[in-house]
């Protein structure tokens, strides 16, 4: 049995369909939550699914990150699943989980990928930029922003008249299919 933590910042859709996707798995349990922001809506979600939530400040992450390592080795995490996380990191923890680190991005990466490059920051500029297709990219964390292993991209077409939000429903539906069976290639 693989035991994953969940990383997320905002809402948490992402991870809510994680843990309903996988509920009765038997090859994988999402064991805990880790959130920077005591207000996400990833904490109602996690709750809701009886999910432990950890708290980690960016100050914590960066100059308490061998502390935390052990703490998520103590709790047996092996694989660290990033749903929304909006903090780097740290290359010490890259180096902690080889290759069991697994970001999703709402964009083809390596357009519109890089540090402040997140949510609706993502469409905006594909909007502004008249793409005509748009995404989102399943990939390993390295350390450098968005730049790890591509294991799977999906893609969408961008209309003239889609908006902000429009185009975020069409990659909040990719995502909540693809990402999932994504995660199951490495159970
Ligand atoms: C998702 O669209 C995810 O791709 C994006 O944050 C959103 C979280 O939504 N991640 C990034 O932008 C990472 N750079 P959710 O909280 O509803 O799951």
């Amino acid at each position: 049995m693989i035991n994953a933590a969940v990383f997320a910042s905002g809402e948490g859709t992402n991870a809510e369909n994680l843990f309903k996707f996988f509920a009765n798995d038997t090859r994988i349990k999402i064991k805990l939550v880790v959130t920077n922001k005591d207000t996400a809506g990833i904490i109602g979600r996690a709750e809701k699914y009886k999910k432990n939530v950890q708290i980690i400040s960016k100050e914590s992450l960066e100059n308490y990150t061998e502390q935390f390592i052990e703490f998520l080795k103590l709790e047996k995490i092996d694989l660290i699943i990033l749903a929304g996380f909006l903090l780097k990191i740290p290359p010490a923890f890259v180096k902690a989980f080889p290759n069991r680190i697994i970001n999703i991005h709402p964009a083809l990466l390596p357009k519109y990928g890089g540090k402040g490059m997140y949510g609706n920051k993502v469409h905006s500029a594909v909007i502004e930029n008249k793409e005509k297709e748009s995404g989102i990219t399943i990939h390993l964390v390295n350390e450098e922003y968005d730049k790890g292993e591509i294991i799977l991209q999906q893609k969408c077409d961008v209309l003239e008249n889609d908006t902000i939000e429009t185009l975020a429903q069409k990659i909040q539906k990719l995502e909540h299919e693809h990402f999932p069976k994504a995660i199951e290639r490495f159970l």
